[in-house]
């Protein structure tokens, strides 16, 4: 495999370990203020984003390449609202959005086949996880400062990780 593609796969990882560890930390965000449908939605984006990277771990030792990987930083503790938490996610997920695309140009400049076809499931995956920030940070934006609305929406997203959860576990039978 060409060296730079091997760097910028084990970016990749490194992305994906530090939204997960991100994603982590609003997990006990939302559970220290008792919103337990988000904090459940946090925690299931923490496993995909581990997932995510451990795609690529698999991939590079496929491929006979070394993993190395980098320190995390400190992801934000504290937010100022959960709307504050959702338009972090989103922003997280477009910048992921922009290095798995650069790394993909990468690839076909190369004319790296297989990278490029593994790298077409996480493309995918971006255009999913673009829509529901976009949808829940739209819902958060509407619920504003009403808790009664906040709750609603708290209990809306619990649903939806739950029925994500359900079906990935029968996916996995
Ligand atoms: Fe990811
Ligand atoms: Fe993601």
């Amino acid at each position: 495999m060409d060296s730079t593609i091997e760097n910028a796969i084990n970016q990749q990882i490194h992305q994906e370990l530090t939204a997960s560890h991100g994603y982590l930390a609003m997990c006990a965000y939302f559970e220290s203020v008792n919103l337990k449908g988000m904090a459940r939605w946090m925690r299931k984006q923490a496993g995909e984003e581990r997932n995510h990277a451990m795609r690529l771990f698999n991939y590079l030792l496929d491929r006979g390449c070394r993993v190395r990987f980098e320190g995390i930083d400190v992801p934000p503790f504290d937010f100022a609202s959960p709307l504050e938490a959702f338009e972090a996610a989103y922003e997280s997920e477009k910048k992921n959005t922009r290095s798995i695309h650069e790394l993909f140009a990468l690839a076909r400049k190369v004319d790296d086949y297989a990278t490029m076809v593994h790298l077409q499931w996480f493309i995918t995956e971006q255009v999913e996880e673009e829509k529901w920030c976009q949808e829940y940070v739209g819902l958060l934006k509407m619920a504003g400062s009403e808790p009664s609305a906040v709750l609603f929406v708290d209990r809306q997203i619990g649903e939806a990780a739950a029925v994500e959860e359900a079906r990935e576990a029968e996916l996995a039978t």
